[in-house]
């Protein structure tokens, strides 16, 4: 018998305005790429994909992640292009250093582990429609400005209606004021 496993990734996870105004580019960029929009309850940006992992693991995974000394943030989402070989769309930000600056502490909290992730270049995107038959780039102006204060733990299954993601755990991005 072979042990639980789940495809799991920690992620930005909107909260619902966020999500509304995503959902509603999705639809709209969908339409113009001749594309399948993303869910609206799908919408997200990964911050790190640690592919099929044991069941087992996610209570370590929550205590290293729960340790994460972030900031709350500001995204600013203003640039809408697409990967032809992927055939998505996707929304993504010119300026994105304290994201990266979280995932890179996701990095180290996931090696403390022995979880090392993708090590190529982290190309942060909220992935907005899919089998994309068009190309699309674009600035958004004003762009989508989302109050980043938590990212949380998912796991991915597919059903035969598609791609189910569960929210395991929200991690809070504490204010240097709020802390003890
Ligand atoms: P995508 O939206 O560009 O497909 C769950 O599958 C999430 O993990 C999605 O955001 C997906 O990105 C991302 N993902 C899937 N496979 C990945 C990989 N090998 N490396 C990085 N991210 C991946």
């Amino acid at each position: 018998m072979t042990a639980p496993s789940s495809r799991l990734f920690f992620a930005l996870w909107p909260d619902a305005a966020t999500r509304r105004t995503l959902d509603s580019l999705a639809r709209e960029v969908a339409v113009e790429t001749g594309g399948r929009a993303v869910a609206a309850d799908n919408l997200h940006l990964t911050l790190a994909f640690l592919g099929e992992r044991p069941a087992a693991i996610v209570p370590e995974l929550c205590a290293s992640a729960a340790a994460i000394d972030g900031l709350p943030f500001r995204l600013s989402l203003d640039d809408v292009g697409c990967w032809r070989k992927a055939d998505i769309a996707w929304l993504a930000a010119r300026r994105a250093a304290q994201l990266q600056e979280l995932r890179q502490h996701a990095t180290k909290a996931l090696a403390t582990l022995q979880i090392v992730i993708d090590e190529r270049r982290f190309l942060p995107h909220v992935t907005l429609a899919r089998r994309t038959e068009s190309v699309i780039a674009r600035q958004l102006t004003p762009p989508i400005e989302w109050q980043v204060g938590s990212f949380a733990l998912v796991a991915s299954t597919l059903d035969p209606r598609g791609v189910r993601y569960e929210v395991l755990r929200n991690f809070a991005l504490t204010a240097s004021d709020d802390r003890p």
